[in-house]
């Protein structure tokens, strides 16, 4: 896709809802799907990706976002999250925390029962984030 035709973000929900088809969590049964939107115009999607020791699970968020950032591309405009089995699937504390690593103006979109979407600024869902400022000096 150019950078010049933007997605909306139900789109990126119904890419982030067909990433949660490839999920790999056999221990929770929830899969979770997200696409996140570079500056650039790019997707990159991921699934939850879960590991018999439990602490190595990585979230759907996160695997879009390593995806994306192993690719070259750090500047992110939106991502959209879903699960199968829930409605506003907000993403979790860490994820949170990893992304906003990348910037706190990022639209967070998730669906509501219903079908509409919900977004959120990852300023407002990590209020008085620890950051790559307070490393600075
Ligand atoms: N999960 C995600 O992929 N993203 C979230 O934002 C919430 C939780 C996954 C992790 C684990 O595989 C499953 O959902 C249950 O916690």
């Amino acid at each position: 896709m150019s950078s010049s035709q933007q997605l909306t973000n139900k789109e990126l929900i119904e890419l982030a809802r067909s990433a949660s088809d490839k999920t790999y969590s056999p221990y929770s049964h929830f899969p979770v799907g997200s696409a996140v939107l570079t500056v650039e115009g790019r997707v990159f999607t991921g699934c939850n990706i879960e590991n018999a020791s439990y602490g190595g699970t990585i979230c759907a968020e996160r695997t879009a976002f390593v995806k994306a950032v192993s690719e070259g591309y750090r500047k992110f405009q939106t991502v959209a999250v879903v699960a199968a089995k829930a409605y506003e699937c907000w993403p979790c504390g860490l994820c949170r925390q990893f992304m906003s690593e990348f910037g706190v103006e990022l639209d967070v979109v998730v669906e509501q029962s219903g079908g509409s979407l919900q977004s959120m600024k990852l300023k407002e869902l990590l209020p008085c984030r620890f950051g790559p400022d307070h490393l600075a000096k």
